[in-house]
């Protein structure tokens, strides 16, 4: 009876440090696959992290005179080292040098550095032929991409603030320069505006694996302020500085369209929709020329994607379509 109590007994503790072991490995993979968001043990990590203006030099920027070649709007793009294609179709397509309607409209993309010896040479080389790459020395990572919206910010403060208008966008968006050039221009706001696709009962995700994930260490809150998906927004230039003015008193958020929003809520600028119909699409639309005549973005689209809609664009800009 004993005997038999004390084997249970030991069978049991072998099966509990069994258990024990196989949760710690499961546990260490998670930590390992997910280091950034694993925040219990990021705690210290997030605390000192608040945003810093003027923290580093510009590596690469345009060589543009912005009191002298006044653009309407900056388009301000989001990429990488490595994605070189997109940003060669981007400067064929949407982003282009020239002019719509008349106004000036000039594409820079925002990257930061990278360890591989390649893509950073490549870069560099991107740089001195298109002049057209604005980065700083912070590596690049989803996770630093507050970091990459806010160099895209400060260098529109610092160097053109005469501009009309900025928009923040990523690479993989399709852009409809035409038709956002006309609505900026009939809806004819200058001065503390700020669209895009809003979001305005936005949460927290809390659960670890997802890409959005965020501790309440990083953000407490169940709610989040108002924001317009990173996707694409659009905002009056004076916006810039005064985000860039207000961003050291933000708690920092890795999530650059969720920072964006709290520095806009302390600001007291309120978000707007661009037009009575929706134009700003986070997600991937089908494409059809008339459809795309009227939005300003859609989501995942392809380098070679991007070629052919451009295309099929400009082809039917004459085109009537019906409903329009
Ligand atoms: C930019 O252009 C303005 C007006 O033409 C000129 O006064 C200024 O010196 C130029 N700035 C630079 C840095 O070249
Ligand atoms: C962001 O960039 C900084 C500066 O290069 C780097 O120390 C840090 O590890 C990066 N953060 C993430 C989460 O990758
Ligand atoms: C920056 O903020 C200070 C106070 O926080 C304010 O006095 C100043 O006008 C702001 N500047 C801009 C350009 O918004």
């Amino acid at each position: 009876m004993f005997s038999l109590k004390m084997m249970a007994s030991m069978r049991l503790r072998k099966m509990m440090t069994f258990i024990v072991t196989l949760m710690s490995a499961g546990f260490c993979l998670l930590i390992k696959l997910n280091s950034d968001r694993l925040c219990i043990f990021c705690q210290a990590k997030y605390e000192v992290i608040s945003y810093k203006r003027d923290s580093g030099n510009f590596l690469n920027q345009p060589h543009v005179n912005c009191s002298r070649d006044t653009p309407f709007l900056v388009i301000l793009v989001t990429s990488s080292p490595g994605q070189s294609n997109a940003r060669t179709a981007i400067r064929e397509t949407w982003g282009k040098k020239g002019l719509v309607a008349n106004k000036r409209i000039v594409t820079y993309f925002l990257l930061g550095t990278t360890l591989n010896h390649n893509d950073h040479m490549a870069v560099t080389a991107e740089s001195v032929k298109y002049k057209d790459i604005i980065q700083k020395d912070f590596i690049d990572t989803y996770y630093n991409l507050t970091l990459k919206t806010m160099m895209g910010i400060e260098w529109i403060h610092k160097f053109c603030p005469q501009s009309s208008f900025v928009m923040k966008t990523d690479s993989d968006m399709f852009v409809n320069t035409y038709y956002l050039t006309e609505l900026l221009v009939k809806r004819n706001r200058n001065t503390r505006f700020f669209t895009g696709f809003l979001k305005l009962n936005d949460r927290p995700v809390r659960q670890w694996l997802s890409k959005w994930y965020v501790s309440k260490y990083e953000y407490p809150g169940n709610k989040y302020p108002p924001f317009c998906s990173g996707t694409g927004y659009v905002f009056s230039t004076d916006v810039a500085s005064q985000v860039y003015n207000i961003s050291e008193n933000v708690p920092f958020v890795k999530l650059e369209d969720v920072f964006i929003g709290l520095c806009l809520a302390e600001l007291n600028i309120k978000l707007e929709e661009l037009s009575s119909k929706q134009t700003f699409f986070p997600e991937r639309l089908d494409f059809s020329p008339c459809r795309f005549k009227k939005i300003v973005t859609s989501h995942f689209v392809k380098p070679y994607e991007l070629r052919t809609y451009w295309n099929a664009l400009e082809q039917s800009m004459d085109q009537e379509c019906s409903g329009g």
